[in-house]
């Protein structure tokens, strides 16, 4: 089933990691030491997913929440992601995230560097931190495992250059390819209602080439694409395969984890976005609870909620420490999060009266499930309850809802 027009593509590379491990810094410290000075400039806020070079070679990464992105992709089956770079701190070692990123990365199939980050600190032990990996079944090759492990340090920029190098190595024996010339089809790695701008959606192209004016389809929403802006902020004309550009021109916000396909034309696109707005509306109704999540993403979207009440329940005191600390840091410039009631056990009816009595409040579960009588009066009360066993999804679930695109 090989293309016989494909040709080389660049790698898209996500990075995982516990909290504070240095995603965030990594990418920056790449994206310094790759991006001349007259470039950087024109860099002016987030950027959901952006290419370097290295040795005339292109690397797409993909930005924070790299792992919301790829979460939110693998369960709608959009898999974009070439290359897992799991971070651990070298000085901090495996926690509980380091652990959920293993498990997500190793049920991927991908291939996985590990980027030892940190290195700079006194404390580093990547010793240490390579016997915790190998015990988790991710063995350093220089240990006889298979796994690549970088030391880095995002702070001084050391070992960035083996890291990009790494992964051009990695790439090259996945013979990654896509057809230029073929329609485009491409996934939103981010999307938001822009002022001035109305929908846009951050982009990576998968295969073909996307082009201004292609009208294209995005699940129900679709359109003709207005303008593309890369990761620069300049305004460009087409986009190759596995590079990334804001796309103008859809009607409404995809959410994450969306296809966008160039279709023949208007028409064609428009019939199908219909089509599957029917099929969407047709889900919902089947639905015997309406999710009023979606209600409170689609108000903080519009600026409308200012503050999103949360009721948490765990299974371990641990994890609900861990998951209201995570949760006091996610953080949007108009939403805060008021966690308004707490505590370790099963979700009882008590919560959902709480919940049903708050304004805007979600109940979030975390290894603890509701019983039948519990859920029976959600349902009676209109109340979502939302129950997880990785912490990621849950606050994955949550950025989404605070950036406006609850999946
Ligand atoms: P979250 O997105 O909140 O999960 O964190 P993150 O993994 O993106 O970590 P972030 O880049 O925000 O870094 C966390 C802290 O570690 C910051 O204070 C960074 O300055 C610091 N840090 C990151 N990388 C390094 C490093 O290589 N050396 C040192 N000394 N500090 C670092
Ligand atoms: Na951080
Ligand atoms: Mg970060």
């Amino acid at each position: 089933d090989e293309d016989p027009n494909a040709v080389e593509r660049p790698p898209v590379i996500t990075i995982m990691g516990h909290v504070d491990h240095g995603k965030t810094s990594l990418l920056d410290a790449i994206r310094n030491a790759k991006v001349t000075e007259g470039e950087a400039g024109g860099i002016t806020q987030h950027i959901g997913a952006y290419t370097v070079s290295q040795d005339g070679k292109d690397i797409t990464f993909i930005d924070t929440p790299g792992h919301a992105a790829f979460s939110n992709m693998r369960q709608r089956g959009t898999d974009i992601t070439d290359i897992v770079i799991i971070v651990v701190a070298a000085d901090d070692g495996v926690k509980p995230q380091t652990l959920e990123v293993i498990k997500l990365a190793k049920e991927s199939g991908k291939p996985i560097i590990v980027a030892l980050n940190k290195m700079d600190k006194e404390t580093a032990n990547p010793d240490l931190v390579k016997g915790q990996m190998a015990e988790h079944g991710i063995s350093p090759v220089d240990w006889g495992g298979d796994i690549e492990f970088v030391p880095v340090s995002a702070k001084t920029g050391m070992g960035i250059d083996d890291l990009l190098e790494n992964i051009l190595l990695t790439a090259e024996v996945l013979e990654l390819k896509a057809n230029p010339n073929a329609k485009a089809k491409a996934a939103v790695v981010e999307s938001s209602l822009e002022k001035g701008r109305g929908p846009v959606a951050t982009v990576i192209v998968q295969n073909g080439t996307l082009k201004i004016g292609d009208h294209v389809v995005c699940g129900a929403a679709y359109g003709r694409v207005k303008a593309l802006i890369n990761d620069m902020g300049k305004n460009i004309k087409s986009v190759a395969p596995s590079h990334t550009a804001v796309t103008v021109g859809l009607n409404e916000v995809p959410p994450a984890g969306e296809i966008l396909m160039a279709m023949d034309s208007d028409k064609e696109a428009k019939e199908y976005a219909l089509k599957r707005k029917e099929y969407e509306r047709n889900k919902e109704l089947s639905k015997s609870t309406k999710s009023s999540l979606e209600d409170m993403t689609a108000m903080i979207a519009e600026g409308k909620l200012k503050s999103l009440k949360v009721v948490l329940k765990t299974d371990v005191h641990g994890s609900l420490e861990a998951i209201k600390s995570s949760l006091s840091e996610l953080r949007n410039e108009e939403v805060k999060i008021d966690i308004i009631s707490s505590g370790v056990g099963g979700i009882t009816e008590s919560d959902v009266e709480l919940v049903a009595n708050s304004e805007n409040c979600v109940l979030l579960g975390f290894n603890v499930r509701p019983t039948g009588s519990v859920k029976a009066l959600a349902k009676q009360k209109n109340v979502d309850i939302r129950t997880y066993s990785i912490i990621y999804q849950l606050l994955d679930d949550i950025t989404m809802m605070l950036t406006g695109m609850m999946a």
